[in-house]
């Protein structure tokens, strides 16, 4: 391979982030892969928009097909977010036979079957680390490293925003809005934030993440969810007179065949490690009947935690690439394998 060449659907915060780094680690990528990486192209809604990198003008289009159909196009990488437009492109990449990495969970907890066995089928990679817990690498943990182990359970906060906005109401006594607002400026948030705050977009996290830990196919409608629209000032402070601390928690549980997923809000004592867990960062708890207790942590949003998820996942393709064994590893098996098999 002389040089990967990528397009970047989308250039907002992620996105942004996804520049940064291939810029800037371009010495760490060639150690690691053996070969320069240039952004060919990016989708933008708005070209005239100013932007938070330095990137050349002439990089940017509005036109998806300059990516999707471009021959020399090895890897798209999707930060753009939305639903059906979206699977459509990315469905055309991968029939193209372009490997797609993507932050994406909505489209994943919709449409992931769809999406992987079409890259299956056209012998590409599709990897979707950013889309659980941002800059933590929780997928490929309970994919590779917890691989010979039976799963159980799995607890967590897997949504920033709310654990954002959770933490300043508790500790600042802030008001909803106003840090709902900060969250937003800070590139938390989805574009419509609804899907934050009520409780969805967590839900779409744990739909993957059960689906991936217990080796069973979760839907999304098999997710109870209640969001933090609900929770005011006057109930975080009695929680903390108590010594509890309010937190959105997603909470996956397995007995047999039986498997119970829901995100809610919950009052944890001051002293249960997930309480300590401030502003954005997440943390999952996964509970194996071999390892025991697990706890991952780090920053679950934002621009550069969130890229670097993104680029680990583009260097697992170009390792692929290199071995000639695209299509076939890590996650995307797994998770093919679990669509045949609905149960190990
Ligand atoms: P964002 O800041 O809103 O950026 C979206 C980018 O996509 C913008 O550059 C926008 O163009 C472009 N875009 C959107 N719709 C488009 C369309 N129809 N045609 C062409 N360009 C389009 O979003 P983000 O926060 O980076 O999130 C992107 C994705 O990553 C989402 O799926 C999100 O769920 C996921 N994610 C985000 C985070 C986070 O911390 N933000 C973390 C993990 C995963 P313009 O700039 O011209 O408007
Ligand atoms: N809006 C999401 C969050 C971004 O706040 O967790 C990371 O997936």
């Amino acid at each position: 391979m002389e040089m990967i060449s990528i397009g970047l659907l989308g250039l907002g915060t992620v996105g942004t982030g996804v520049v940064k780094i291939i810029e800037n680690h371009q010495d760490k990528l060639m150690h690691q892969v053996g070969c320069p990486v240039q952004i060919k192209k990016v989708l933008v809604k708005d070209i005239n928009k100013q932007r938070a990198v330095d990137i050349n003008v002439n990089l940017l289009t509005t036109d998806a097909e300059e990516i999707i159909n471009d021959a020399d196009i090895d890897v798209v990488i999707e930060v753009m977010g939305g639903v059906e437009e979206t699977r459509d492109y990315l469905l055309k990449a991968l029939r193209n036979r372009k490997h797609v990495v993507t932050a994406n969970k909505d489209l994943m907890a919709l449409y992931g079957s769809e999406l992987l066995t079409t890259a299956s089928e056209n012998g590409c990679d599709l990897f979707y680390e950013a889309s659980v817990a941002g800059g933590i690498p929780i997928l490929r943990s309970l994919v590779d490293g917890l691989a010979s182990d039976r799963i159980t359970k799995m607890m967590g906060i897997v949504n920033g925003t709310t654990n954002f906005i959770l933490t300043k109401m508790s500790k600042q006594g802030s008001a909803y809005e106003e840090v709902l607002k900060e969250a937003q400026q800070l590139g938390y948030a989805e574009a419509d934030p609804t899907s934050d705050v009520e409780g969805l977009d967590a839900a779409r996290k744990m739909a993957i993440l059960s689906t991936l830990g217990f080796s069973m196919k979760i839907d999304l409608d098999d997710v109870k969810v209640k969001g933090i629209t609900s929770i005011t000032e006057e109930d975080l402070g009695y929680g903390k007179k108590l010594g509890y601390t309010m937190k959105l928690i997603g909470i996956a549980h397995r007995e047999g065949e039986k498997v119970e997923v829901s995100v809610q809000p919950t009052l944890l004592s001051e002293s249960h490690p997930l309480a300590s867990v401030n502003d954005e960062y997440n943390a999952v708890y996964v509970y194996g009947e071999a390892v025991g207790e697990t706890m991952f942590y780090g920053p679950g949003a934002g621009s550069l935690p969130t890229a670097t998820a993104i680029v680990s996942d583009l260097v697992g393709v170009m390792k692929n690439m290199r071995l000639g064994v695209n299509g076939k590893s890590a996650v995307t098996p797994q998770y093919e394998k679990i669509l045949k098999e609905p149960s190990e």
